[in-house]
């Protein structure tokens, strides 16, 4: 299915207006997630160049309280976008040029006005990266109030896939926040219902220890990303490297999916390190050469290498585009893991710090 079928399916749902409210209040919490297999490159309208596979995550989390009233008039977009109490101007244009994107998948957007209220959990300048949070928790609300107003004929299905469908439109990997585990997000010719669209939730076939992984984030460098992922996904267009990462990223899915069926805990690391490591490789070869990690981010991966094979623990890194390290590990060797941070690895960290997380069971509705 292409995304002009969809934008036809979704708009053309039947729908019962039997109830109109005229105000209403909707809240949701949604977390952010941490991808195995990267999206790194992309068409217009976040349809992305190869699928990736995440984790959502527990404890870093965006909670967004949206107020509407309702007109039967077209009144146009409308909508006030409260940032940590604050009004705050660069959000707010973003947020806007995601209504816009969002409108024609939902025509309701202009019989609204709304005031949107969204918090962190984790601190600003922490170095996690909150669109996925940020763009599943809105989107999570505005299909809630669509379906409010209009109702819905099929709530549970159609709701998680549309806001799925419309959290991609603010930030492509928003779309794998809106279901807890793990997810699956673009299309693989050789996985059934995979989608450019909307996330594929993967609940069949994973084997139950990951469901049990920690995601502890060491804090290298707390500042914004030096490069912004829309930045990134743009230099992946001039890439001299990108057909072959296009290609392998296809085949790491396939071959994390027989992993994560399998619960090979040591496979598992080597391939998840391997993509961090591809796509540090595809900025360091893109225009002007981007390094994005930090000594400290290389002292950490050397000390993780060299504890694994001392001891044989499935503990490994991964890395968004930036100089944090995410350290994954299963709940059984959490001592163990948690002494290695506290006494080889925090000593890398900006102001020793670093963030617990852990996979979580996906968004909820607060009220
Ligand atoms: O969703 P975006 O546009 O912020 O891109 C996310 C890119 C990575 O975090 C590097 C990889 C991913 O799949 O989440």
């Amino acid at each position: 299915m292409n995304i002009y079928n969809v934008k036809q399916v979704i708009s053309s749902q039947p729908t019962n207006k039997v109830y109109a409210p005229k105000k209403g209040t909707v809240e949701w919490r949604s977390p952010s997630n941490i991808a195995l297999i990267k999206y790194w490159g992309k068409r217009p309208l976040q349809v992305p160049m190869n699928p990736s596979i995440s984790f959502t995550l527990q404890e870093a989390t965006t909670n967004t309280c949206v107020e509407y009233e309702y007109s039967p008039d077209n009144i146009g977009m409308c909508f006030e976008y409260y940032f940590e109490k604050e009004k705050n101007a660069g959000f707010e244009a973003r947020i806007r040029k995601f209504l816009e994107l969002a409108s024609p998948y939902m025509p309701i957007l202009q019989n609204l006005k709304l005031y949107i209220h969204s918090e962190n959990s984790f601190p600003h300048s922490s170095g996690i990266a909150s669109s996925a949070s940020a763009y599943s928790a809105l989107a999570l609300s505005l299909v809630d109030i669509e379906r409010e107003i209009e109702g819905d004929v099929d709530p549970h299905h159609k709701f998680y896939h549309k806001a799925s469908f419309v959290a991609r439109l603010g930030s492509g990997s928003a779309a794998r926040s809106i279901y807890g585990g793990v997810n699956l997000w673009g299309r693989h010719e050789n996985i059934e219902n995979s989608s450019d669209e909307t996330c594929l939730h993967l609940v069949d076939g994973i084997a139950p220890v990951f469901n049990t992984y920690h995601d502890d984030i060491l804090i290298v460098d707390p500042s914004e990303k030096k490069i912004s992922s829309s930045k990134g996904h743009e230099l992946m267009n001039e890439n001299d490297y990108a057909k072959q990462r296009f290609r392998s990223a296809k085949q790491h899915v396939e071959d994390m999916m027989k992993i994560l069926s399998s619960g090979n805990e040591h496979d598992f690391c080597l391939l998840v390190e391997k993509e961090a490591l591809e796509l540090h490789a595809l900025m360091m070869v893109s225009a002007q050469g981007n390094i994005l990690m930090k000594p400290q981010t290389l002292s950490i991966i050397e000390e993780i290498r060299s504890y694994r094979k001392e001891t044989g623990l499935p503990v490994c890194f991964t890395l968004d585009a930036g100089a944090n390290v995410h350290v994954l590990y299963s709940e059984k060797y959490s001592v163990e893991i948690k002494k290695l941070i506290e006494e080889k690895l925090t000593r890398y960290c900006y102001m020793g710090k670093y963030i617990k997380d852990k996979v979580g069971k996906g968004p909820i509705k607060v009220n």
